[in-house]
């Protein structure tokens, strides 16, 4: 199949608009920015079209997708009720990078919820994804539009990389905003909980529905202790080469680093270094990178997915990365940041 590249990084061009909405309406997929990631999109209400995504990523067909709206009121027709605190929700954050997840009805095939009797819901907060959304039939399954096990893709080069020839069309949207997937809410919960944390942090679900609780299973790393949104149990945000990371104290950590890396590169290994504005010119080892500066935390969040295909491209065989608990989009950033080094953690 030969992937059609939209360009739309200066705007939406209404010709291929069209287009992506019929080929999504006659069950194809098409590529898509979003203010989080890029997605992979195809009709939510279809079963086929669900099936082929999982195909195109190489998904294991239990995890189940997302839908993508483009206007609250699109939601009370795929879900059993909408409940207050749905609505609170969505008045705070929609649209914008929170999912949520409630009791589905019966127009939601059970492919695109991995067999699940509840949906996970987001209005995204990008023109061209809501745009897209609409000429597509309004209610889009979409997940990251990386092949599975591949780091998330924040531009549409990346998805280029991963799915070129295996879906129908590429909206080219430019670079995303934040860099890591939307903060999922579980409503069907007594008390909400959060599945994957994101760009919506605890603090600001709790000024909006009071107590909340972050799933358990997240923080384990006992294998046998799952998450309970089916996708976070996967190692996946996954370098090529084996990722460690360092905590602690700036001076101690860089330290750390450099004392490793020098042992590696000795050792005939090509090291990469995930740094900040602030310590990458204190390391003397290693391809140094830097991926943002802990005095802005959104630019870490932006480039963490890219400095890992990065690292891939260039082909190290080992990585060290700082730890970045910064104070909003800590838990986020660090959430992905263990995942991909499979929780290798060394403190000092
Ligand atoms: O920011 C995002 O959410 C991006 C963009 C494209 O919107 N999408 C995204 O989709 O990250 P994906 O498929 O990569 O991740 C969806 C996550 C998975 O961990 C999945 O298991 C979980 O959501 N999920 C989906 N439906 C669920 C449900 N009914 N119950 C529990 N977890 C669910
Ligand atoms: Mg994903």
């Amino acid at each position: 199949m030969k992937t059609i590249i939209a360009d739309m990084t200066h705007g939406i061009d209404e010709g291929m608009m069209k287009k992506a909405g019929q080929i999504l309406l006659d069950g194809g997929l098409v590529a898509f920015p979003t203010e989080t990631v890029y997605g992979l999109g195809g009709n939510a209400l279809d079963a086929e079209a669900s099936r082929k995504i999982y195909a195109a990523k190489g998904r294991p067909s239990d995890n189940p997708l997302i839908v993508h709206i483009a206007d609250f009121d699109a939601l009370r027709d795929i879900v059993k009720e909408v409940p207050q605190a749905a609505k609170d929700l969505a008045d705070a954050f929609w649209p914008g990078p929170m999912t949520m997840i409630l009791n589905k009805n019966d127009r939601v095939p059970m492919s695109t919820t991995g067999g699940l009797s509840t949906v996970a819901v987001r209005f995204p907060d990008n023109e061209i994804a809501d745009a897209m959304i609409l000429a597509g039939g309004g209610y889009i399954a979409a997940p990251s539009a990386n092949t599975s096990g591949r780091p998330s893709p924040t531009t549409a080069k990346h998805v280029q990389d991963d799915l070129d020839g295996r879906i129908d069309m590429i909206i080219d949207g430019g670079p995303v905003g934040i860099g890591v997937e939307s903060t999922i809410v579980d409503l069907t919960e007594d008390i909400p909980m959060v599945l994957r944390p994101g760009y919506i942090n605890m603090d600001m679900l709790r000024g909006v529905l009071g107590e909340v609780r972050m799933d358990p299973g997240l923080h384990s790393a006992d294998p046998n202790f799952h998450p309970k949104a089916p996708g976070m149990k996967y190692r996946h945000y996954a370098p090529k080469a084996p990722l460690t990371i360092v905590e602690g104290p700036a001076d101690k950590v860089v330290a750390k680093i450099e004392e490793l890396a020098a042992e590696k590169e000795a050792a005939g290994e090509k090291v990469g270094i995930i740094a900040t504005d602030e310590s990458a010119a204190l390391y003397r080892h290693g391809t140094v990178k830097s991926i943002g500066s802990r005095a802005e935390e959104i630019t870490i969040s932006m480039h963490l997915y890219g400095i890992l295909r990065d690292f891939d491209d260039r082909k190290v065989s080992v990585i060290y990365s700082e730890a970045f608990d910064t104070p909003k989009l800590g838990q986020a950033i660090m959430n992905r940041l263990i995942k991909a080094a499979g929780h290798q953690v060394i403190k000092v």
